[in-house]
Order: C-alpha cells, then sequence, then structure tokens
C-alpha cells in the first residue's frame, strides 16, 4: 500500500480521471449498510462517522433519514468536494476531514457508528491493520457499532489499482473479534459501472462495553 502523500497523490488522481464517470466501485445507494443502520434505529443526533466516503451518496442519504451528527472522512480532498457540491446547502450539516484515517485526529470514544465500505481492504500488512484497529478503538465508544464492506474472496486482488487483502467473516472476526461481537454479516455481489461482477462482504460487529 502506498502511504503518506504518495496515498494521497494516488486518491486524487483517481478522482481527477473519473469526475466525468463513476469508479468501479461506485454505486448509486449503499443499500446494505442503510439498511443495517435503520434496523439499529438509534437516535438521530448519533455521532456517525463514514471512513474513506469517496463520491457516494452515503452522507445525503443519512441526512435523508433524519441523522444529523454525520462526520465524512477521506483523503481525497477532490471526493469530498464532489460529495459537498452534490449536498448544496446541507454541506453545512456535516463535518467534513480531509486526512488519512491511519494518522488523523479524532475525537475519543465519541462515534456511535464507524462505517467503512472498501477503505479497511487495503491495509494489507498486519502492521497497517493494526494501525487501524488503534484508531477505531479509539474512537468509537464502547457498544458502539462497526459496519465494515470489504472484497470477498472471489473479487479481484486489486481495487483501484491497488492490493486488497479480501476477506471472509470468520477472518474479520479473528480480527476484530477481541474487542467486537460479530452480529451479522452478508454477501453482495456489486456490479461496476463497466458492468463487471465483484462479491463484496459486510459485517456488522458491535463493541463490547
Ligand atoms: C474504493 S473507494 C470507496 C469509497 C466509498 N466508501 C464507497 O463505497 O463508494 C475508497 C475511498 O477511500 C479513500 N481512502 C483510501 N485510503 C484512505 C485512507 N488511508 N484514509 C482515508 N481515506 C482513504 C479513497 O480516497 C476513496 O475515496
Amino acid at each position: 500500500m502506498h502511504t503518506g502523500i504518495a496515498l494521497k497523490h494516488h486518491w486524487e488522481k483517481v478522482y481527477s480521471k473519473t469526475l466525468s464517470g463513476k469508479p468501479g466501485w461506485y454505486t448509486p445507494h449503499l443499500q446494505a449498510s442503510l439498511c443495517w443502520i435503520n434496523e439499529l434505529d438509534m437516535p438521530f443526533y448519533a455521532p456517525i462517522i463514514d471512513v474513506g466516503c469517496g463520491i457516494s451518496t452515503f452522507a445525503e442519504d443519512l441526512l435523508d433519514a433524519g441523522y444529523r451528527s454525520l462526520t465524512v472522512l477521506d483523503i481525497s480532498g477532490r471526493a469530498l468536494a464532489t460529495v459537498k457540491t452534490r449536498l448544496g446547502r446541507k454541506k453545512s450539516l456535516v463535518t467534513w476531514l480531509e486526512g488519512d484515517i491511519a494518522s488523523v485526529d479524532l475525537p475519543q470514544h465519541y462515534y456511535e457508528l464507524w462505517h467503512d465500505r472498501a477503505v479497511f481492504h487495503y491495509f494489507t500488512t498486519e502492521e497497517q491493520q493494526q494501525t487501524y484497529r488503534e484508531k477505531l478503538l479509539n474512537t468509537l465508544k464502547p457498544g458502539g457499532h462497526l459496519i465494515l464492506g470489504t472484497f470477498a474472496h472471489g473479487a479481484p486482488p486489486k481495487c483501484s489499482g491497488l492490493p486488497v487483502k479480501r476477506y471472509t467473516e470468520t477472518e474479520l472476526e479473528s480480527l476484530f473479534g477481541e474487542e467486537f461481537v460479530l452480529l451479522r454479516h452478508r454477501r453482495q455481489r456489486h456490479v461496476t459501472p463497466g458492468g463487471k461482477g465483484q462479491m463484496y462482504l459486510f459485517c456488522h460487529f458491535q463493541r463490547r462495553e
């Protein structure tokens, strides 16, 4: 995995190329995650963070559902700018963070829900995974929820030109299971805007109190 400036450069380049079209992972609404969040029935002021939001409509969809304490983070300023433009005046309802999740400062034990679709799978070494886990544990409240979407086995070994790790729910459970309980999981076949099928795995964990 690239790190630091090289990583940011990679993603800014990706979004400079894809502004006219849609990147491979794009899907109009993140239905798997939205459906689970809806079922959680959290209060609308529960703090939620979307890690690596890209240009997804997740923030808009959560605002439309009534949630009012949203933070969206991405390493790419271009991606954030795209979502802000789409949101128009509603952008002031969201907290925007441009930074690398591995190093960005986040409030301690603040978020009720940590959402990540297709970012953790880029953390391919044990050391990188440990950094991610530490950030997550420092940031998510005890009892809080983690919704993680990664490539599943059978998906391509790269996403956006970068190597990724593909998972089963058991493998994710062995990485997060000490502090989290796996509540549910599902596989979902994503069809890229170019028409290719890719299998994703979504896991919903709850942090032990
Ligand atoms: C494959 S895209 C997924 C975007 C979005 N979650 C979705 O499902 O449509 C990965 C996103 O994570 C961002 N990203 C990658 N590595 C990151 C990191 N270390 N910290 C923060 N954002 C990162 C990229 O800029 C990109 O927008």
